[in-house]
């Protein structure tokens, strides 16, 4: 086996901070390695060293045995080094070849082009180059991220959580995906939280934690939980847990209707209450409605028929604005689109919604020092790692910590009604059983809580009521607890049969 990447011993501190301290790291041509670890662990800034966009401070980087030092993400491709970022890079207003080209300069267009082409062939799916990539689906959006980095001639391929942002079914077809380039002598590094696939897709895994590598294994004879132990350092159980009391209704769509086009399903005759004090979960496959119907909750897409209402008045016309101070709290499944200004510091990124609800005096006489007390408070209790100011730039922190500050704003202040789309998605096992555990205090408090996931582990886990989402309807509906297998056929059914 050739030996295609080696971190040796590199040490990465940002001020007095070190997010890494003298790692080892070695992914060979050939093999799918996995890499994990909790949130704020050092994956993403391993991997930025990797591909020069950070310099280490000690050790070094080998590439095929030899130490290099890379100049920054260019001389990484030139020496065949590609990542693919935890959030994606592309121009949303550039078509597809032009995102290839500005990742490719100096080539001819209709060259990259052709080339564009083939590989995706090869490796099984099709691109449309003409097509604005902001239009595209994201799992469309991740496979042009690969492509682009692939044409560069990557050999040694960095995945940073690329399937967290994609659909249990895409993400499988990912994973064939990444197997084939190990098999064409890649070195591809996977960097997920998804426990499956570094046992049942990779052939080595490394575990960071609190910058350290603490363990290089490799899957065969492991299990979840041994997993996770090495992960978090400890068992994480979590268990179904229905409510208990079950009162008014506190959210209802009746009839609502969304046009569809290109980009977007539309909704049909969508009818469902949720009451104070249950969890009601959305399952569906990915791409049935889901997004729409988190937009129409938001207060983001105007439905085109049906009404929505919540506490007994018609929110159908309410913006975001309006249905925050109803009571409204959402984590909306892209938490860097809807969820954070990265160049804002943590504590006006908390401080937002109250601002917005008055809770800090109007904008003139805003309260700024109550506001950062209450943000500290609050990156204590959702245990936001990596903050070392309330003036540090949001962008600064981890992608899972940067999830848990945008949850721990949306649980501040009265909530009538929580919207969580997909909320554990990119956290590592503890923050996403945390996560569950404020859902479920939120609906014992007595809000009224709409789940959508694709994950039907967490809808199972989670809901009091379920409904499916199929083609833009709500399918069935079902009372946990709930039968999996007959949940899983609704899911498939297009309401013809
Ligand atoms: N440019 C930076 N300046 C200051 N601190 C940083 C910077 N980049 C990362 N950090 C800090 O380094 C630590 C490791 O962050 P990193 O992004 O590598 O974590 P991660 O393992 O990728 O986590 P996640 O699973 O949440 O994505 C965090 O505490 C983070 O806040
Ligand atoms: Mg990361």
């Amino acid at each position: 086996m050739t030996t295609g990447l080696a971190l040796r011993s590199v040490t990465k501190r940002f001020g007095g901070f070190a997010a890494l301290e003298e790692v080892d790291f070695v992914a060979h041509g050939g093999e799918v390695h996995a890499l994990l670890g909790e949130n704020g662990a050092g994956k993403s800034t391993l991997m930025n060293v990797a591909c020069g966009i950070y310099a280490p401070d000690e050790g070094r980087v080998e590439i095929d045995g030899k130490a290099v030092s890379i100049a920054g993400a260019r001389d990484a491709a030139a020496r065949g080094i590609g990542m693919v970022h935890q959030h994606f890079k592309l121009v949303p207003a550039f078509s597809v070849l032009d995102n290839i080209l500005l990742f490719n300069p100096g080539r001819p267009a209709a060259e990259v082009g052709a080339e564009a082409q083939r590989l995706a062939a090869r490796i099984g799916f099709d691109l449309p180059l003409e097509a604005r990539a902001g239009t595209l689906p994201v799992a469309e959006q991740q496979r042009l991220e690969i492509l682009k980095v692939l044409i560069g001639g990557a050999r040694i391929v960095i995945l940073d959580e690329p399937t967290a942002v994609l659909s249990p079914e895409e993400g499988t077809a990912l994973m064939g995906l990444i197997r084939g380039l190990a098999d064409e002598g890649a070195a591809v590094i996977l960097v997920t939280h998804k426990l499956h696939e570094a046992l049942h897709h990779s052939d080595r895994i490394t575990v960071l934690r609190q910058g350290r590598t603490i363990a290089e294994t490799t899957p065969e004879g492991m299990n979840p939980a041994e997993l996770t132990t090495l992960i978090v350092g400890e068992q994480i159980v979590e268990e179904p847990e229905l409510s208990s009391h079950v009162g008014e209704r506190v959210i209802w769509l009746n009839g609502v209707e969304l046009a569809g086009d290109a980009g977007r399903r539309g909704l049909t005759g969508l009818d469902f209450q949720v009451r104070a004090g249950e969890i009601y979960g959305v399952a569906g496959v990915a791409g049935n409605g889901q997004s729409e119907l988190a937009e129409v909750l938001m207060g983001l897409a105007r439905p085109t028929g049906g009404t929505v209402w919540m506490d007994g008045e018609n929110i159908t016309e309410a913006g975001p604005a309006g249905r925050r101070r109803a009571g409204l709290a959402c984590i909306p499944v892209d938490r860097y689109r809807h969820g954070l200004a990265g160049r804002l510091s943590v504590a006006d990124n908390y401080a937002v919604n109250g601002v917005l609800a008055g809770r800090y005096g109007g904008w003139m006489w805003l309260n700024r020092a109550k506001a950062r007390a209450r943000a500290r408070e609050a990156v204590e209790e959702f245990d936001v790692q990596g903050v070392r100011g309330m003036g540090q730039r949001a962008a600064l922190l981890s992608g899972g910590n940067a999830q848990k500050l945008v949850i721990a704003r949306e649980f501040e202040g009265e909530t009538r009604v929580v919207l969580a789309h997909s909320p554990s998605r990119g956290l590592d096992v503890r923050a996403g059983a945390a996560v569950h555990a404020r859902l479920r205090a939120a609906r014992d408090a007595g809000a009224a809580v709409i789940l959508i996931s694709d994950d039907l582990d967490e809808i199972l886990l989670l809901s009091d009521r379920i409904g499916v989402l199929s083609d833009g309807r709500m399918a069935a509906e079902f009372t946990a607890p709930a039968d999996r297998a007959e949940i899983g056929r609704a899911m498939v059914s297009h309401g013809d049969d």
